[in-house]
């Protein structure tokens, strides 16, 4: 990939470098802006200074080491040394609360008081802080309140929408721009900002929209929830396929053929996980009930508990193939991340069920060919391996949680070969069932035939 220069460079800070914001200060930096990556943890800003990813994101490398060596893009950890900067993005993480389902915004507003007084230092010049993090609507509207007194300096919030996985392209050709201002009929001088921010994507003709803040706000968390929704849905009914003999691979895909519904996101298995769904939808959940629509809501509730549901059912099925007693059994796990492509275990359905199991007295081996390293650390009672092979030897059975490309390709015949005994739970459905059962092995779906 090849910078492609903008004609009016701005100087960027983007504040937080976790995954949303160490990709944009890179990304920012790729289109041409002069860019410091802000964050409070000093170790972080050391390994993105060196150019070295503190997570596993496919592009992620190459990007950062690519704009560090322009010039163009440094990190930091002093507030000082954005002082000058043009515009602000908060990229702070807002998990949920751990005394509730609503999202802890302490790290915004942490970042907002650190940010004011070098926003005095401007001197009425035109600034502009960008928020970038999902909050609960109403933040945005509260948070410009403290920027009144500041002449020049106006906030926009513009939510993001990367996958993980896929951030660098989702960041640097995002599907739709939002800007989120105080009054959309008054076209305020900062869009145009924003707009120069963005001059790359908007050329590529990206589509923008600009709406009130609360209906940006808005526009991510039901993104999110009606996501996690889909997910759910189609759980339930793989439930029903259960019970009936239907197989959810096939209503997925004759249902997903309406293009009013569509396939993505009806992926039946052991349900989502993440930073960002889970805590999404209870975020909703929490801010609807404090704004008067707690039962209008009551359906992501269902949501929620059919999600956590299937884990309860995962493990149902392996207590079942054991008649009720795991003690001493060995299972493996292939998969630890939440889903593929990272190496995230934040609410990862794939680490919780290993961990639950593990309770009921199995001895459990994991695999993950990126988040080996952060479930060693965490968990020291699991047997943590990047080795497929060692992973499988000797397992009594074998429970597929998260689909890496290398498990979805695994051979039956192989396999069958490592193992003690051949049984294998496929909880992400996308193991072709028919040639493991060919191969000797007792294969179980969930919701599959
Ligand atoms: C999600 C959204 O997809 C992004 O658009 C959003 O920007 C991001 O959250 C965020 O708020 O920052 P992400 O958390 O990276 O992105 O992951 P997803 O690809 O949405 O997957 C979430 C979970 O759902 C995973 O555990 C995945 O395995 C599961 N999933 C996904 C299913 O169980 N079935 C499916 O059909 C699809």
């Amino acid at each position: 990939m090849t910078s492609t220069h903008i004609d009016q460079p701005l100087r960027i800070s983007v504040i937080g470098c976790g995954y949303l914001g160490a990709v944009h200060a890179a990304a920012m930096a790729e289109i041409g802006h002069e860019v410091v990556g802000l964050d409070v943890d000093e170790r972080r800003v050391e390994m993105l200074s060196r150019g070295d990813a503190p997570f596993h994101e496919p592009g992620f490398g190459e990007l950062l080491e690519r704009n560090l060596a322009t010039g163009r893009l440094s990190f930091g950890t002093s507030y000082a040394d954005i002082a000058q900067c043009d515009v602000h993005f908060l990229a702070l993480g807002t998990p949920q609360r751990g005394d509730g389902l609503g999202a802890d915004l302490s790290h915004i507003t942490q970042a907002m008081e650190s940010l004011l007084p070098h926003l005095r230092e401007r001197n009425g010049k035109r600034t502009l802080v960008v928020g970038k993090s999902t909050v609960p609507v109403g933040t945005a509207r509260e948070l410009s309140a403290l920027l009144s007194e500041l002449p020049g300096v106006e906030l926009l919030w513009n939510p993001e929408f990367l996958r993980e996985g896929f951030a660098v392209a989702d960041t640097l050709t995002p599907d739709r721009l939002v800007y989120g201002v105080a009054d959309p009929e008054q076209s305020s001088a900062s869009e145009a900002v924003l707009d120069r921010v963005y001059a790359r994507q908007l050329e590529q003709g990206i589509p923008r929209r600009v709406y009130n803040y609360e209906s940006a706000e808005l526009v991510k968390v039901s993104a999110n929830s009606f996501l996690a929704t889909k997910i759910s849905f189609i759980n339930a009914i793989a439930e029903l396929c259960d019970i009936t003999g239907a197989d959810v691979a096939d209503v997925a895909e004759a249902v997903g053929m309406d293009d009013r519904i569509g396939r993505k996101f009806l992926q039946a298995g052991i349900g989502f996980g993440g930073g960002c769904l889970p805590k999404d939808l209870r975020g909703l959940i929490s801010r609807a009930g404090e704004l008067g629509a707690v039962d209008s809501f009551a359906f992501l509730r269902e949501i929620d508990t059919i999600n956590t549901g299937r884990r309860d059912y995962a493990l149902q099925i392996v207590r079942r193939h054991f008649s009720g007693d795991l003690n001493g059994r060995r299972i493996t796990v292939l998969g630890a991340a939440f889903k593929p492509n990272t190496d995230d275990i934040r609410d990862s359905p794939a680490l919780d069920v290993a961990l639950r199991l593990l309770v009921e007295g199995a001895v459990m081996t994991i695999t993950d060919p990126a988040a080996a390293e952060a479930v060693r650390m965490r968990h020291p009672g699991l047997t943590v391996t990047t080795s497929t092979t060692e992973a499988l030897e000797g397992a009594e059975m074998v429970l597929l949680l998260t689909e890496w490309p290398e498990y979805r390709s695994l051979d039956p015949v192989a396999a069958a070969g490592l193992v003690t005994a051949p049984a294998i739970l496929d909880g992400r459905n996308v193991l072709d069932l028919g040639s493991w059962r060919d191969a000797g092995w007792h294969a179980i779906g969930m919701g599959r035939r």
